[in-house]
């Protein structure tokens, strides 16, 4: 193989179809199914598709264009990696360090990205074996998450016995490669070829199912507040309890912490193993009785509870009148003494009705009955203390909420919010879901492309990849996660899931989601198998650039290069395992190269193709071979629409954000780390770039072209 690395590329897609596979592989990811429906919700609903589809036209589009031509006239020149595509499209010794981006963004991304991926094995392993089948209790999935990722502290994913997620992560890391051994068409064409129907199989699978579901009854306040691992007939026992005068007050919180602390003793008696008990239990609950255990839950929901109401309110999504958020907010601020003498609910009744006026024109007379019962329930209750408030509080919240149907669901992410559109932030996170969803911008398209033949078309199979990554996106991704968390758990908690990380979303909440689907255990495996799948099509992309650069940089044989790359990769990984407190290094690395060098190569392909080829040779490099023409007006735009909306972008990041971010690595030493460590990767890339130019130079590699 080394020999040949003058003479033409070593590697070929077998077929038109395995390139657009793959790389629609690359694109579908983990952006379209998690963080695509975050970005929608949080930025205008169906407003958000304005500057989506302006960026998806003005930049997504014609950079993938760019970047197909571009690499394909690389790849004439035996080159398949982003230096030496550089130095071949801009003959200047400087050319081949802006490629050294097109190396460091995808290895660095892989770095973190691999992690996330292994987590979605883990979780539809886990689903499949029933350890993840924790029934409705949100709590439960939280505690599960933090305690497997190990975001509660530094280093907890290496602490007593609980290494699941390395040893998880070890193995996705290995079959990553495992693939990327067996090279380009055999390994990585290959695979797309069949995970890419599997997972859109899957993921329309998953949605019909979404789409279909019934509504959900909107749940009774006292099944919501204290732990929901009981079963129905239990709740009734214990509200029959506190509604008999006999037992309250004390009889009924006894009564509640035995059943309670029983109940979950012989959940987790039967949960599996020893492990599943460590996972579910906080490290205090081993000190503490269960039923301690499961009241802290009740005031940890209280303060929740609370938490999400004042968000609610506050919320511009909140679609309910200023006078009825206001008369939620006196609810709210009555603190009202459920004293065990008062042997009517008047006060309650009166703050139930002057609320319900406001908020649902046509109250269904079964709720009504239900709030009204379960404030009677929290009679007793508050003789423990702040589970009553709690049960208000869920009330309160409930009253509020739109019955949970799919259209009701759709309607939360979908229903336009213009007023949004006036914020930058908004167009910038527009512009940086296309790039991370369409592998735009990472160099990654340009590899890909450069395997292919001088006259292979590129116009419409850049269209075909990036048309079936939209599919994915908007069709599919837009339709699961956020309706069914919906339906499932209202606003109130869809808007918290929103407001944490947008991987969050993925393990957090749909967990809980699948808890009260039916079938709900097979349906959890299913998605994270075809998170799995979507990821690591994109993953395998990612390693591809730089085991191309290796290999055409020095001549290295396939088993050199694939170990080399994993050393180096492995050098970023365990850093964002070991510092897995908030994920500071994970978020760090998307930061700075997930976000921000995306945008900064981007613009230098954009400038590139636009101004230094020209636009009229790209243009004409583009059309070779082409099965339809690019559009007369997408000259004008790449040569200025596109530059300019990336030098702005890029602009107003640096005045907005670029202080804040700086300030942070003083502050904390583990983003300072993470950011002498990006330098230093940088600084190894270019060295090894300085060295590989030296080679082509000696040997006259990417003078002139080799026949393909
Ligand atoms: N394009 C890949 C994704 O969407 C990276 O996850």
């Amino acid at each position: 193989m080394a020999q040949q690395s003058t003479r033409h590329a070593p590697e070929a897609w077998s077929s038109k179809l395995g390139v657009i596979l793959a790389v629609a592989g690359s694109a579908v990811g983990l952006g379209n199914f998690l963080r695509f429906p975050g970005q929608v919700a949080a930025n205008g609903g169906g407003a958000f598709m304005i500057p989506y589809f302006i960026s998806f036209l003005v930049v997504g589009i014609p950079i993938c264009w760019a970047e197909w031509a571009m690499g394909r006239y690389g790849g004439r020149f035996g080159f398949n990696s982003a230096p030496g595509i550089f130095s071949v499209l801009w003959r200047h010794p400087v050319a081949k360090y802006f490629g050294a981006l097109g190396l460091l963004i995808p290895v660095i991304i892989y770095m973190y990205y691999v992690y996330i991926e292994s987590w979605c094995l883990a979780y539809t392993w886990y689903y499949l074996t029933g350890d993840l089948d924790l029934g409705r209790n949100p709590a439960l999935y939280n505690a599960f998450f933090t305690h497997y990722t190990g975001m509660r502290e530094h280093g907890a994913v290496f602490k007593d016995g609980s290494q699941a997620a390395f040893r998880f992560f070890l193995l996705v890391f290995l079959i990553n490669f495992l693939f990327i051994y067996r090279g380009l068409s055999r390994g990585i064409e290959k695979f797309c070829k069949i995970a890419m129907p599997m997972l859109i199989l899957a993921a329309v699978a998953i949605a019909l199912r979404v789409l279909t579901l019934p509504e959900q009854p909107m749940p009774q306040p006292w099944q919501e507040s204290l732990p929901q691992a009981l079963p129905a007939s239990e709740w009734h026992r214990l509200q029959a309890l506190a509604l008999n005068p006999e037992t309250v007050p004390e009889g009924f919180k006894a009564e509640v912490e035995k059943t309670i602390g029983e109940h979950l003793r012989h959940q987790l008696h039967f949960a599996g193993s020893e492990k599943s008990h460590a996972m579910v239990l906080p490290p205090s609950g081993f000190a503490k009785s269960q039923a301690a255990y499961a009241l802290d839950m009740a005031e940890l929901r209280a303060a929740e509870a609370h938490q999400r109401l004042q968000a609610w309110l506050k919320s511009e999504r909140t679609r309910i009148s200023e006078e009825a958020k206001s008369e939620l907010r006196k609810l709210e601020l009555q603190e009202l003494k459920l004293d065990g003498e008062a042997d009517d609910n008047s006060q309650l009744r009166t703050a139930i009705d002057r609320s319900r006026r406001g908020l649902l024109p046509k109250p269904p007379a079964a709720d009504v009955d239900g709030i009204e019962q379960s404030f009677r329930a929290v009679k007793g209750a508050s003789a423990y203390g702040d589970p009553g408030h709690l049960l208000l509080r869920e009330a309160a919240l409930q009253l509020a909420e739109q019955p949970r149907t799919v259209a009701n669901g759709l309607g939360y992410m979908w229903n336009p919010d213009f007023e949004k559109l006036k914020n930058p932030s908004v167009w910038l996170a527009a512009a940086g879901q296309i790039f991370f969803s369409l592998s735009v911008g990472f160099g990654i398209v340009l590899t890909y492309a450069s395997y292919l033949r001088r006259d292979d078309d590129v116009v419409l199979s850049g269209l075909t990849a990036s048309a079936t990554n939209e599919f994915c996106e908007v069709c599919l991704g837009g339709l699961i996660a956020i309706p069914a968390t919906f339906i499932f758990l209202g606003s109130a908690f869809t808007m918290e899931a929103l407001a944490g990380s947008s991987f969050g979303l993925g393990f957090n909440t749909l967990p809980t989601v699948f808890g009260n689907m039916p079938g709900g255990r097979w349906f959890g495996a299913l998605w994270f198998a075809l998170l799995f799948l979507a990821a690591i099509t994109s993953s395998l992309s990612m390693l591809q650039p730089a085991i191309a650069f290796l290999e055409e940089g020095f001549a290295l044989k396939r088993r050199v290069s694939v170990a080399m790359l994993g050393l180096l990769t492995m050098s970023g990984a365990l850093p964002v395992i070991y510092f897995s407190g908030n994920a500071v290094v994970l978020s760090t690395m998307d930061d700075w190269i997930g976000t921000v060098a995306i945008y900064v190569l981007a613009t230098i392909e954009v400038l590139v193709f636009g101004w230094i080829i020209g636009i009229d040779r790209g243009m004409e490099e583009a059309h070779r071979g082409a099965n339809m023409r690019i559009p007369g007006f997408f000259r004008f735009i790449l040569k200025y629409v596109t530059p300019s909306f990336l030098l702005i972008i890029l602009g107003s990041w640096l005045v907005d954000a670029l202080p804040a971010k700086l300030a942070a690595i003083h502050e904390q030493p583990e983003i300072l780390l993470t950011v002498v460590y990006l330098t230093i990767v940088f600084a190894f890339l270019a060295l090894m770039v300085a060295i590989a130019g030296e080679n082509w130079r000696n040997n006259g590699k990417g003078e002139r072209e080799v026949d393909l």
